[in-house]
């Protein structure tokens, strides 16, 4: 089978990556870290099977342009996206369904969003209606903060149309929870649950960020609570879709919080979570390529298996992420990494480094060349984005695999790196205290 990945990061590195273990595939856009990457666009590649990695392309129709030219694709068309591409919506949808999140108004006008503001406790939740890329939401016990958000927002300031309209919710605390479902328009099935670190600093502190570490499986989400997510949410969800007349054939991400009143669902994504992708599909048993297909032809059959084995995903960022990040950086040691046993690199914001006159270069022409050689032939990679890569390490228990994720990152390097120290660690003091 002859696979076609949308998108140009970790998530689909890493979609290449398991797709690769069966199927020959090709990236477009990519980028300079991934083998079998092509600028020419997805409409115009002849493949079996299209796999939408982001969330952008979605909104936009991309699904819906090649489903009309008769191809296999999954990822759901531009009406289930508005899951993501609109929270006002998808609380809507939500509320209809009523699947359990968090209390909520969405306001156009700053004077009636700074009196919703009024009715909430001591934790504020400001985010934009619109896509933001994953940096649209501010969570703050600052109500000043929250009032100048608001109206940053709603001018248009902050976030450009975007922000134009804002969901204000209540603010939950609990610990986070990522559930990734493949639909195939009736039915869902559900992959192992992965936890995600948004906050860009240690300890959870500081802006929230696309993402900046994962790992699968998660000690917190037995096998009972992710049932209770299907029975609760996903399957709702994908029920009042279908209500809607959506044929909702893809990823149903559901982003949760584990409140003590129980699990609530933050928000839906309409793709693969990055960085829980580096986690989740690597442990993946099954071919991929053909769970896919089967979701996308909307005969979905076959059950998730796993392998014993844990995963642990660091990303390393740019100096300056989330703000704008500092490129242009030579990145040393991908290699080296990727050579460590259980050890596996996903490029995200990488570039080809200029090349001498002269000097040899090669570009790897073909996914069979192997995944783990890289592009690196030519004059290495530099940074050229905000998430640069991500470093997933794989072994028996989360201590082993985060011990060998970290052991990844500490060979490669560039100037300014920046990466969290505590990705995963809770899962692992978790487990201690639970066999203490
Ligand atoms: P979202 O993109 O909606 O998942 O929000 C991004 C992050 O903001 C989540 O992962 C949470 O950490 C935080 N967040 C979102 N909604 C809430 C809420 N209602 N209460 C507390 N934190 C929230
Ligand atoms: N890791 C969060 C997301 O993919 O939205």
């Amino acid at each position: 089978m002859r696979v076609c990945v949308v998108g140009g990061g970790g998530r689909e590195h890493a979609l290449a990556h398991v797709l690769g273990r069966s199927c020959e595939v090709v990236v477009t856009p990519g980028n300079a870290g991934i083998v079998g990457s092509t600028p020419v666009p997805a409409e115009e590649i002849a493949a079996d099977l299209y796999v939408i990695g982001p969330e952008a392309p979605l909104v936009e129709g991309l699904a819906d342009k090649l489903r009309a030219r008769g191809k296999l694709v999954f990822g759901p068309g531009a009406d289930g996206a508005r899951l993501e591409g609109s929270k006002g919506w998808m609380k809507q949808l939500l509320v209809s369904a009523g699947v359990p999140t968090a209390a909520h108004g969405t306001f156009s006008e700053a004077a009636q969003a700074l009196k919703f503001l009024d009715t909430l406790g001591d934790l504020f939740v400001i985010k934009t209606d619109g896509l933001a890329a994953g940096k649209g939401v501010l969570v703050t016990e600052d109500r000043a903060e929250a009032d100048a958000a608001v109206r940053d927002y709603i001018s248009g300031e902050a976030f450009g149309d975007a922000g134009r309209r804002v969901v204000i919710e209540e603010g939950l605390s609990g610990p986070e929870l990522s559930l990734l479902a493949l639909c195939d328009g009736n039915r869902a099935v559900c992959l192992a649950p992965a936890q995600d670190f948004k906050r860009v600093g240690e300890g959870d502190v500081g802006p929230n960020t696309g993402g900046m570490g994962a790992y699968s499986p998660v000690p917190q989400a037995p096998l009972s609570l992710v049932e209770e997510v299907m029975e609760r949410a996903v399957l709702p969800t994908l029920a009042e879709l279908q209500k809607r007349g959506i044929d909702y054939r893809g990823v149903l991400y559901a982003g949760l919080m584990l409140t003590t009143e129980g699990v609530k669902v933050l928000e839906y994504n309409v793709r693969f979570g990055d960085p829980e992708a580096q986690v989740v599909l690597p442990r993946l048993h099954n071919d991929l390529a053909e769970m896919l297909a089967q979701a996308a032809a909307g005969q979905l059959c076959v059950e998730p298996l796993y392998s014993d084995d844990a995963a642990v995903t660091v990303v390393c960022a740019a100096q300056g992420y989330p703000g704008s990040a500092r490129v242009g950086d030579a990145i040393q040691g991908i290699e080296a990494a990727n050579a460590s046993e259980g050890v596996t690199v996903f490029c995200a914001g990488v570039a080809s480094a200029p090349v001498a006159v002269g000097a040899p270069h090669k570009q790897p022409d073909s996914f069979a060349e192997g995944d783990k050689s890289l592009a690196l032939r030519g004059g290495g990679l530099v940074t050229a984005g905000g998430r640069v890569l991500s470093v997933t390490g794989q072994g028996p228990s989360l201590a082993a695999a985060r011990e060998r994720a970290y052991g990844g990152v500490a060979q490669i390097d560039w100037p300014g790196r920046y990466f969290r120290g505590d990705i995963a660690w809770a899962g692992i003091s978790d487990n201690l205290e639970r066999s203490a």
